[in-house]
């Protein structure tokens, strides 16, 4: 693997899932502007190459690329032995690769259901199950990626939202579980991102309430890597989000869910989806909140 060219040392390191591309990238950045030595593992295709150039830069803290499919068998076998090879001893995890999709239930394929579950959670938990002795003799930090859909489950996104909350709720639980050997597990939950031409396009069609809410990737990544570095528990990025999430809280649940299925029924327009895409092209035309 090719070594890049800089010449800032790096004090700790950070390992980022799905960093080549949308909140990742915003997150990598992010890490070098605080001194990181980032290490991404993301799919290994154009989004890969163009991250290489943005990242690998004189005088910025040291990168690694691994282009691997992390729902592919002894994905995680492999990010170990290169974390190794690299001699990488990690300070920080970002669990962010993910993806959703939208509409009804029943109009997605269970495969590509299964691949979103091996990704948004399975992934996570065995990454954090492997690299759990190494941050735990470093006393470092986790960051996991949820989303505001983990408090406010949409309709139409079913299994999307459901991977979500696991990520939330197992956050918050295993933070207080590691709390015994000082390794801090934060969690991030941001609200819709625009990460892809897709999401710019959906958001231009809804109007104005929509413009109201999302953000872009590098409006939410200071935050958040803030967050991560002071151990802070649940880092929900942007005011309006943040009010949103508590109002939501007053509402009572019946009441907010048939608020949350009329908000978000124009799903249900979309159409099924008849072939089973392989993870690698799914990220283009996904759905993510
Ligand atoms: N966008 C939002 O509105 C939003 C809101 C809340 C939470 N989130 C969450 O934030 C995370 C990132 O979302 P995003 O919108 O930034 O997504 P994105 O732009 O599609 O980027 C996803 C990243 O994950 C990589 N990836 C996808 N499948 C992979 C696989 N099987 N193995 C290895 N890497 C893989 C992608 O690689 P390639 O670039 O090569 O495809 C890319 O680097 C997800 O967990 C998402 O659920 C997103």
């Amino acid at each position: 693997m090719t070594k890049p060219l800089t010449s800032h040392p790096a004090a700790e390191w950070v390992l980022i899932t799905g960093g080549s591309h949308g909140i990742g990238l915003a997150l990598a950045q992010e890490c070098q502007r605080q001194g990181l030595g980032v290490a991404i593992v993301a799919l290994p295709d154009a989004q890969l190459t163009t991250a290489r150039r943005l990242l690998t830069q004189a005088g910025l803290p040291p990168v690694r690329f691994l282009g691997l499919d992390l729902t592919a068998p002894q994905a995680i076998d492999r990010v170990v032995d290169w974390l190794a090879e690299e001699r990488i001893a990690l300070h920080y995890l970002i669990n962010n690769a993910g993806f959703g999709r939208g509409g009804l239930f029943e109009h997605t394929p269970w495969v590509e259901y299964r691949t979103m579950l091996q990704l948004n959670n399975q992934v996570m938990v065995e990454l954090i199950h492997r690299l759990l002795p190494q941050l735990k003799a470093i006393r470092g930090g986790i960051l996991n990626m949820s989303s505001m859909e983990a408090t406010l489950p949409l309709p139409y996104k079913t299994v999307y939202t459901g991977t979500k909350g696991m990520v939330y709720n197992f956050s918050l639980a295993l933070r207080e579980e590691f709390r015994h050997h000082g390794v801090s597990v934060s969690v991030l939950c941001p609200g819709p991102v625009i990460t892809n031409e897709d999401g710019l396009r959906r958001v231009e069609a809804q109007g104005a309430r929509a413009r109201l809410l999302v953000t872009m990737p590098e409006d939410i990544a200071p935050e958040a890597i803030r967050g991560m570095l002071a151990g802070k528990a649940v880092i929900v990025p942007g005011r309006l989000i943040r009010l949103l999430v508590g109002v939501s809280y007053l509402t009572p649940r019946p009441l907010r869910m048939r608020i949350l299925e009329r908000l978000f029924s124009r799903y249900r327009d979309t159409p099924p989806i008849v072939s089973t895409a392989p993870p690698a092209a799914l990220p283009s035309s996904a759905v993510n909140t």
